[in-house]
């Protein structure tokens, strides 16, 4: 590791979001869990010593696991809480500013006074219960970054996707599927913000250039709302796919260990009230990944 203190380091930088906000950030100092296991107290101070005033950290490690999550409580416990916990510790000593990513999943999915509107940061009530083991560990990291170094910046996303060909995410999944059957039943009554990793890691590139978003909880997400099983039409008909072929089922029908949020729509007025960009409408961002990953459009 270089002894240069960097503006900008990438925590998690291995993976789906932090690979791309690495893509564009060539000067970033890049860290995974193989240079610094973030569960590791003083891993992560050695590792962050250089750190300095007007640096800032992007992390975006996390166990992400939804479903082994409920089953592998310490692991996700150490990741998603211990984790943010010790890096906000070293922002707080070094000066450095804490860009915390966060999740959808801490909202338990019951809309607030029973209306079915986007999400606020306000609209998570002090004693949220998280349905899932992510999304209460996830609860936690926040709380635990915040409490170790105030001047953290939460930036809550959804439904990532980059949706190669090859990826396990759930446009990459619906591509597969695609090719291997006649048709796919996908839940209907699961609704939320997809976002293309692309933008969101162009959006916490600008959070991280505005030390006026220190403190603050934020919701970054690309614009409008749809269910994952409109998702996976969308996803069909981009490839050129007749989505008929995707039918809708409900989340009694097709149960996982992890519950999920029925309703997790974040609002963009946090980030637009930090006086940062909104991301794009959600159709247009899954056409751009789509065209990414060389699938011809419209036909
Ligand atoms: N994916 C989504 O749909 C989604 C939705 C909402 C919010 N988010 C949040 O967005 C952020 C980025 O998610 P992502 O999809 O990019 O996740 P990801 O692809 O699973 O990447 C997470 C990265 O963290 C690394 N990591 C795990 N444990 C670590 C440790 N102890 N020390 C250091 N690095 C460790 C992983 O390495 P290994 O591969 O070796 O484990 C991996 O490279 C996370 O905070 C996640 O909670 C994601």
């Amino acid at each position: 590791m270089s002894d240069a203190a960097p503006d900008l380091v990438v925590v998690g930088a291995r993976g789906q979001v932090g690979r791309l906000i690495a893509a564009s950030a060539p000067d970033a100092l890049l860290l995974d869990r193989d240079e610094v296991d973030i569960t590791d107290a003083s891993a992560v101070e050695r590792a962050l010593s250089h750190l300095h005033p007007g640096s800032t950290v992007i992390n975006c490690a996390a166990h992400t696991a939804v479903d082994a999550a409920e089953t592998d409580v310490a692991a996700a416990e150490a990741i998603n809480v211990t984790g943010p916990a010790n890096l906000a510790r070293a922002t707080a000593t070094t000066g450095a500013r804490l860009v915390h990513v966060s999740t959808d999943y801490v909202f338990d999915g019951t809309p607030p006074s029973g209306e079915r509107r986007p999400l606020e940061p306000s609209d998570l009530a002090p004693d949220a219960e998280p349905p899932s083991v992510y999304g209460r560990t996830k609860l936690a990291g926040e709380r635990a970054a915040r409490a170790a170094d105030p001047r953290t910046t939460i930036v809550r996303t959804a439904w990532v996707y980059t949706g190669a060909a090859g990826g396990t995410d759930f446009v990459a999944t619906m591509r597969r599927l695609e090719a291997q059957r006649d048709t796919v039943s996908v839940v209907d009554d699961q609704v939320g913000s997809p976002t293309f990793a692309a933008d969101l890691a162009q959006a916490l590139l600008a959070v991280a250039t505005r030390p006026s978003t220190a403190g603050a909880t934020l919701h970054a997400t690309n614009a409008g709302a749809c269910s994952w099983f409109e998702l996976a039409r969308a996803v069909f008909a981009g490839i050129g796919a007749d989505p008929e072929r995707v039918l809708p089922t409900t989340t009694a029908d097709f149960p996982r260990p992890a519950p999920r949020p029925a309703w997790s729509v974040l609002s963009s007025r946090s980030w637009e009230d930090a006086g940062l960009t909104p991301l794009r409408a959600w159709r247009s961002a899954l056409t751009a990944a789509l065209a990414a990953d060389g699938v011809p459009q419209g036909g």
